[in-house]
């Protein structure tokens, strides 16, 4: 078995979101957000249930902080819950649930595992939605901008690593294009979506450049925005199918990261949108560009992409969810897998180097990567996730192959420590390496957890 050795200082760590695990939904003066309000209506979430009560999280810090420290990773990537600081989103600070974060960042730094802080995992404070419109609104990104100098202030003389947003695509895409998650809307799907995500990109680089002004230099961290990504692999050979995988990229990661790197969005997406994409001010600009110290990727599939004529104006290709050959063959993967696409390991080496070369070989982390499990009602089963060792194993060894040809990944975040609430789809998706009973909220290590804990220790994959 051939071994591929990691670079001495390489961070392992594991991922979660605020409202996928924490639950204590309207406790110890938390306001609503988006989320809490979205999966109350009938309907939207396929089993009917909500991160209410999630895994309960908010109960469990420190049994979860030291399993976290028995796996032996460097680094936690957790979000903090906007309407938990600020209960109306903007105003009066809510100084329980800063205590709460604070008890949590404190537990990991005993434990010896560094905080890595997502200040938006997509829970808008409903006040904000309700009061303005929350990201249609072209002044949300001062809130924004507040909320994160508040969590600089707060938290910063501990927390080194920073993160804006989580995947701003699936935000813009899933929150107002398609209605399938909060606030659900689908009334000006041509539009909405690039409104939304324009003040996102404005919003992260009003952060940033609060973060870079008053702190950055006494705090001696490093803050960057977490991209959601697949690799579009063009269906065959022909010049139109590998212009439409072009495309397809600039519709996705271009779109959110073209305007950090050089203030625009995508020659493609503005030759087909027109009008209905917004405009940067010079300004704007300057604020934008060079707005991160690193880019977070998620990854977790490819895509195969044909070109058509028939679409309207989106990227105008087809989007196939198989791809031809050099995939892993998952039954899951193949039937009820939630978003589409294929575990094809060399796609997410092709994404790296993609993205490396695009944007003048930046440092990356890899926020999230892991694998889709359906949700098994027999725990025995549930723990032994041969699959997902599988995945990891060759995504780890395509993610190594991509660092020998010059990417710049510096850690890698596995997604999810724990099953939990994976939004639309409710509990019956199971990521984590941990299994969670709902009964009794025991949390179990899979297979999974033990071969990760091997991983890290070894500092190397084998495949
Ligand atoms: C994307 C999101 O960031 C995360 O919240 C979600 O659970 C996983 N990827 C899996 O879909």
């Amino acid at each position: 078995m051939a071994s591929r050795q990691f670079p001495e200082h390489f961070v392992w760590g594991t991922a979660t979101s605020s409202y996928q695990i924490e639950g204590a939904w309207d406790e110890d003066g938390k306001g609503p957000h988006i989320w809490d309000a979205y999966a109350m209506l009938p309907g939207r979430i396929k089993d009917g249930s909500s991160g209410a009560i999630a895994i309960d999280h908010y109960h469990h810090l420190e049994e979860d902080v030291a399993l976290m420290k028995s796996l032996g990773v460097q680094a936690y990537r957790f979000s903090m819950c906007w309407s938990r600081i600020l209960p109306r989103g903007e105003g009066e600070v809510n100084e329980a649930g800063i205590a709460f974060y604070n008890r949590l960042i404190d537990l990991l730094l005993e434990a010896g595992i560094a905080p890595y802080v997502t200040l938006y995992h997509w829970e808008m404070p409903l006040a904000l939605e309700m009061t303005y419109g929350g990201w249609l609104y072209e002044g949300i990104d001062d809130h924004f901008a507040a909320y994160a100098r508040l969590c600089f202030e707060r938290f910063g003389d501990r927390v080194k690593q920073w993160m804006t947003f989580n995947e701003s695509n699936a935000i813009a895409e899933c929150g107002y294009r398609w209605g399938v998650h909060a606030p659900g809307r689908m009334a000006n799907p041509d539009t909405e979506p690039y409104l939304c995500a324009h003040h996102l990109l404005l919003s992260h680089a009003k952060a940033v450049a609060v973060y870079r002004q008053e702190f950055q230099a006494q705090q001696n961290g490093q803050i960057g925005i977490a991209h959601n990504t697949y690799w579009p692999e063009p269906a065959s050979e022909k010049a139109e199918d590998r212009e439409a995988a072009e495309r397809a990229f600039d519709f996705t990661v271009g779109w959110l990261h073209d305007p950090l790197y050089r203030g625009d969005y995508p020659a493609s997406m503005r030759q087909r949108l027109g009008e209905k994409l917004p405009s940067f001010s010079p300004e704007e600009q300057k604020l934008l560009i060079g707005s991160y110290d690193y880019i977070g990727i998620n990854h977790y599939l490819s895509k195969s992409v044909s070109h058509s004529d028939e679409l309207g104006d989106d990227f105008s290709g087809v989007i196939g969810t198989k791809m031809k050959e050099g995939c892993l063959d998952f039954d899951a993967w193949d039937q009820g897998y939630p978003h589409g696409g294929s575990a094809y390991p060399d796609g997410f080496r092709k994404l790296l180097e993609k993205v490396s070369q695009r944007y003048g070989q930046p440092p990356i982390v890899i926020t999230e990567n892991g694998f889709f499990q359906e949700t098994l009602a027999e725990t025995s089963a549930a723990l032994a996730d041969d699959d997902r060792i599988t995945y990891l194993n060759a995504y780890l060894a395509a993610m190594h192959d991509a660092m020998t040809a010059g990417v710049d990944v510096l850690g890698y975040f596995l997604w999810t420590l724990f099953d939990n609430f994976e939004w639309s789809e409710g509990y019956q998706v199971a990521m984590g390496i941990y299994h969670v009973d709902h009964t009794n909220m025991r949390r179990t290590p899979k297979r999974s957890a033990a071969f990760y804990q091997k991983l890290i220790a070894d500092n190397a994959v084998s495949l």
